[in-house]
């Protein structure tokens, strides 16, 4: 698919140049993967719209979700987006495997997710298909479910493991061997990555729509940074007028 390049060198650019490869895994931290994560925004900055986030993004925003998939080792949602998204398994799509298979990663990737209360909501169909693997990391005394799914559960002690997130990302690197993660939200697991400085890279697509009002939530939630994240402005794609940049998280 076509966009245009605004900055840098401004120009036509294809997806395929752009989300080939963009060489994540070797970028992994010793003690937790590389972590990217990708939101889509109104331009008055809600990431839904009546719950949903899919009225948010157009073809292009959707040729980059895909793609992104394309990238990591492993996806990291949490249960709320997962939940109210009806998520599946990440990778069914023949063409995307073979995309993954091309840059030497797994045919397939991971889903983790996070809770506090070890409430999963286990009627979506990813728990419901027995080809997907799901790694839930929770701080509560809960039982891996009864599910066709495979689900590995882990129980992070917080005064042993230190804070969740962290503990979470640790585990993925060394008993997983996972290098890289797309985080695909929602605002509280996106919050709780930004205090505890655990974001390598934002994609924020800002759709040329104003939901002007209402319920739907905006990216982040919660108490504000002591310290604001700063970000480097890595590139800026148009298409449809919609903006698709990408930003690196400075720390
Ligand atoms: N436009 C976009 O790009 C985009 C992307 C993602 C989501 N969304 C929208 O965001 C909405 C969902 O928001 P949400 O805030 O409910 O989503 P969420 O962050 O996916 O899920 C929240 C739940 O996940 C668990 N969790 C998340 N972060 C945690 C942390 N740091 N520590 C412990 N548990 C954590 C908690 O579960 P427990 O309560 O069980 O502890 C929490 O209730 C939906 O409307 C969705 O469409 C939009």
């Amino acid at each position: 698919m076509q966009f245009t390049r605004l900055q840098p060198d401004p120009g036509p650019v294809d997806s395929d140049a752009l989300l080939g490869d963009l060489g994540l895994a070797a970028r992994a931290h010793p003690d937790r993967p590389y972590v990217i994560s990708n939101f889509a925004t109104t331009a008055d900055g809600r990431i839904a719209l009546e719950g949903r986030s899919g009225a948010i993004g157009d073809d292009g925003d959707h040729e980059l979700f895909r793609r992104l998939r394309t990238q990591a080792d492993a996806l990291l949602v949490g249960t709320g987006t997962i939940g109210q998204e009806g998520y599946g398994r990440p990778i069914r799509a023949d063409d995307l495997r073979a995309l993954r298979e091309r840059i030497g990663l797994a045919p397939s990737m991971p889903l983790a997710t996070i809770t506090r209360s070890g409430r999963l909501p286990l009627e979506i169909p990813l728990f419901q298909d027995p080809d997907a693997h799901v790694i839930v990391y929770t701080t509560a005394d809960a039982q891996p479910p009864a599910v066709p799914a495979r689900v590995d559960l882990h129980r992070v002690d917080s005064e042993r493991d230190g804070p969740l997130l962290s503990a979470a990302l640790r585990h993925m690197r060394v008993e997983h061997g996972i290098r890289s993660v797309l985080c695909e939200g929602g605002p509280l697991l996106l919050s709780g990555l930004l205090h505890e400085r655990l974001v390598d890279e934002l994609f924020l697509t800002i759709a040329p729509l104003l939901a002007g009002g209402g319920p739907d939530p905006a990216m982040t939630t919660g108490a504000a940074l002591a310290d604001p994240a700063r970000l480097e402005l890595l590139w800026t794609l148009e298409r449809n007028a919609s903006l698709f940049l990408r930003y690196g998280v400075r720390d």
